[in-house]
């Protein structure tokens, strides 16, 4: 029996690549988007169909996650949940962060109380976290009970959302999954976040801006790996995954200066260069994320090298002019740093 994805933030970048992979991969899917269609969202990451109203395989809706009657709508008509939707860029939170909270925590809250009055229809509920809650990594690699200590705005928002889903499992049993990925990449992804930005730097001859020395390390993984893995979840036995939280993650770690290297590197264009500014506060030095868990109970591993990931972004964004330019304006945001200079970063 067709099955319907009510899906938050499907129009921003993870969302779009989730809608797209479904549509390609997963006949056997009905999605309904809900996006605010903030700064970061647009139905040019859309596919066109979404946007036509008697297509019966997607539709977009456009409104805000705490809406309560409009959310409350949609979760009647759908028997799945995944949420994106949320604030997400770190320099933005360090900014200006309330509607962090709002849009993170409160929106979540919204969702999930909305599942809650629709609890014999639901049957699985996904909650996309991030790596970010942890902070920076303790142990070797990161596994689901390493300690949570997030370090920004947007992490301890995404924290808050994450340990909300948690109390509505102990609480109602409701069927929730959490997901933590790790750092993503891959086509639509705003120019703010630090691969879209080297890229479309070196594309336009600028200055790769990297953040402190450039040692910070971060797991990538391209977003595909991700939407099949939540795909992996959507079709998991109820009682394999209920309750439970995954990691979702390459395995390996990069620096941030050997990332911004190899994308001059990939690019061929000679006349950009690596300049440096002072740290990002709350800056997470080193994340590699363990996935064994979703190995073992998903059977799910990352597939895409990140030599095949980046040449796949790469062509993307060399392929996509019109895309972002509309969104330089936006890739540098005013902070004060420890030093309690401001500095755009
Ligand atoms: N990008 C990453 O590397 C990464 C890593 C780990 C986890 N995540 C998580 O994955 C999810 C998606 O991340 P992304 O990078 O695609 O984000 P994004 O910023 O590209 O997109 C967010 C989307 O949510 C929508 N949105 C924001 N506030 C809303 C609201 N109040 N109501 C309805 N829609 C709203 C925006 O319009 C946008 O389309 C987020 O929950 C994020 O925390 C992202």
């Amino acid at each position: 029996m067709t099955q319907t994805i009510l899906v938050t933030g499907g129009a921003g970048f993870i969302g779009s690549n989730f809608i797209h992979y479904t549509l390609k991969n997963h006949p056997d899917y009905k999605v309904i988007i809900l996006d605010a269609l903030t700064y970061a969202g647009s139905t040019d990451n859309l596919p066109a169909e979404s946007l036509v109203e008697h297509d019966d395989r997607v539709l977009f809706r456009y409104g805000n996650i705490m809406n309560a009657d409009m959310v409350d709508a949609l979760m009647a008509e759908s028997d799945m949940v995944v949420h994106f939707a949320a604030e997400t860029h770190v320099t933005r939170s360090i900014y200006d962060n309330r509607n962090f909270f709002e849009t993170d925590v409160l929106g979540t809250q919204t969702l999930v109380n909305a599942a809650l009055r629709h609890r014999e229809k639901i049957n699985k509920f996904i909650h996309i976290s991030t790596s970010e809650v942890y902070g920076t990594a303790l142990s070797e690699k990161i596994d689901e009970d390493h300690p949570l200590m997030p370090m920004s705005p947007y992490a301890s928002a995404k924290c808050g959302a994450d340990r909300l889903i948690y109390s509505y499992w102990q609480t109602y049993k409701l069927p929730l999954v959490t997901i933590r990925p790790f750092n993503m990449f891959g086509p639509r992804q705003h120019l703010e976040k630090v691969i879209p930005r080297f890229i479309t730097s070196t594309i336009l001859g600028e200055p790769l801006t990297v953040h402190g020395d450039g040692s910070a390390a971060r797991d990538f993984m391209f977003a595909d790996d991700l939407c099949r893995g939540i795909h992996l979840v959507l079709d998991a036995e109820s009682s394999a995954v209920t309750g439970e939280v995954f990691n979702m993650a390459s395995g390996t770690h990069r620096s941030i200066k050997s990332i911004a290297e190899e994308i001059l590197d990939g690019l061929k264009i000679d006349h950009s260069q690596i300049s440096y500014i002072g740290d990002r506060p709350g800056q997470v030095f080193r994340h590699t994320g363990d996935w064994s868990k979703a190995h073992s109970v998903l059977g799910w591993s990352p597939e895409v090298s990140w030599e095949d990931g980046l040449k796949r972004t790469l062509e993307w964004y060399t392929g996509h002019h019109d895309f972002w330019k509309k969104q330089l304006w936006m890739r540098a945001i005013p902070i004060i740093t420890e030093t309690g200079k401001v500095e755009l970063h």
